[in-house]
């Protein structure tokens, strides 16, 4: 802002306040004048008003109100391009500055308890409560948007709660899967198979793969399904269907695993224009402190998961 209009911004807000301070002065009526029976002369509608001096908590508080502009305009940021003297700003206080400081408060204060338990293995640190506890708040503030609250994701979003894994479930590959993020790709195939060989193929996988029923009344070639997977599926699924960690194809063979629907629609919506389901990396975002602990509270759940499936 150049001078002149911080000028004129400051005068006015200045002017303002002094007038005001000079209108409930320059009208007050004196406390000894006491109550009166006299009225003000006016009537609205017989509705008549007496002459009385203003109550004096009204009037004090108004007088407080003024008196905490002034302060407040000499602390704060807010005459033109005066930046104000509150103490611990240096330069004048900002929005930013003031969460710069929350967060190196936060960080002096709770560093040592993340780099304590950094130092753990993650298998150690996932049998702390108290580490869980701080992991679930992480995950609660930076995961659940996409993974959900309960970690049990949603259509297009892996369920980490569960024993099946698309990167891998070991803690230091759900540690890696986290603070680099992940970036998975299955090709389009509908160009390359044509519209029969999506819906064979996609037959193939719910049915002989999966192991799930098909509808009554699919017309598909479930041999012709089984070849399309040999020669074009099976480089990154596995012959079998069983996956490949270190591409993140997921196990064709198990469904629960799934996160784009088993449907036979879905299942040729896949197929025919592919996906690309993307992790982002927290290493920039929540360094490895964090990320450590949120790699543990991952395994713990998906541990509950295997302990309650053995019972
Ligand atoms: C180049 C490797 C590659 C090839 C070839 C490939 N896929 Fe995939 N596929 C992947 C990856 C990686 C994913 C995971 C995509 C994601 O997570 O977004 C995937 C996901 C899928 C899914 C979704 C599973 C879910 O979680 O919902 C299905 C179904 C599937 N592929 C079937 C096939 C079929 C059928 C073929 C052959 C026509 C095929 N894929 C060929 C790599 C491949
Ligand atoms: C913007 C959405 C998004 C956010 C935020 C997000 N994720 Fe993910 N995450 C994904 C997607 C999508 C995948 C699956 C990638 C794929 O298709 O293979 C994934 C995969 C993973 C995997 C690998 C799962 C497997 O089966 O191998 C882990 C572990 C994971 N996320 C943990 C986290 C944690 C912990 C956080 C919080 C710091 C987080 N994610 C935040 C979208 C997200």
């Amino acid at each position: 802002m150049n001078a002149f209009w911080s000028g004129y911004i400051a005068l006015l807000t200045l002017g303002t306040i002094v007038a005001l301070f000079w209108l409930i002065f320059a009208f007050r009526k004196g406390e000894s004048a006491g109550t009166t029976d006299k009225t003000m002369g006016h009537s609205f509608d017989g509705i008549e008003e007496y002459d009385n001096p203003l109550p004096k908590w009204w009037f004090m508080l108004f007088i407080g109100t003024l008196v905490f502009s002034i302060v407040y305009l000499l602390l704060y940021p807010g005459l033109g391009n005066w930046k104000g003297v509150l103490p611990g700003y240096e330069g004048g206080w900002t929005q930013d500055k003031q969460w710069q400081q929350e967060i190196d408060q936060a960080d002096a204060k709770f560093g040592p308890i993340f780099a304590k338990y950094s130092a753990m293995s993650v298998t150690q640190v996932a049998q702390d409560p108290r580490a869980l506890k701080i992991g679930g708040r992480l995950f609660a503030n930076y995961c659940s948007v996409c993974h959900g609250s309960d970690a049990k994701g949603s259509n297009g979003f892996p369920n980490l709660a569960d024993s099946e894994w698309r990167w891998g479930g070991d803690p230091e590959t759900i540690k890696a899967s986290i603070l680099h993020g992940r970036v998975a790709t299955m090709p389009a195939w509908g160009a390359v198979i044509g519209e029969d060989g999506v819906k064979n193929v996609a037959a193939y996988v719910r049915s002989e793969l999966a192991g799930l029923a098909l509808p009554d009344g699919t017309e598909a070639d479930l041999v012709a399904g089984s070849q399309v997977y040999t020669q074009t599926c099976s480089v990154c699924h596995g012959a079998n269907g069983e996956g490949m960690a270190v591409l993140g194809s997921p196990n064709l063979t198990n469904s629960a695993g799934w996160i784009y629907g088993s449907t036979l629609p879905q299942l040729q919506q896949t197929i025919r224009h592919g996906r690309n389901g993307q992790m982002p990396a927290q290493e920039q975002y929540l360094g490895n402190d964090k990320v450590h602990l949120l790699a543990a509270y991952v395994y713990s759940l998906s541990q509950q998961a295997e302990h309650l499936a053995k019972q």
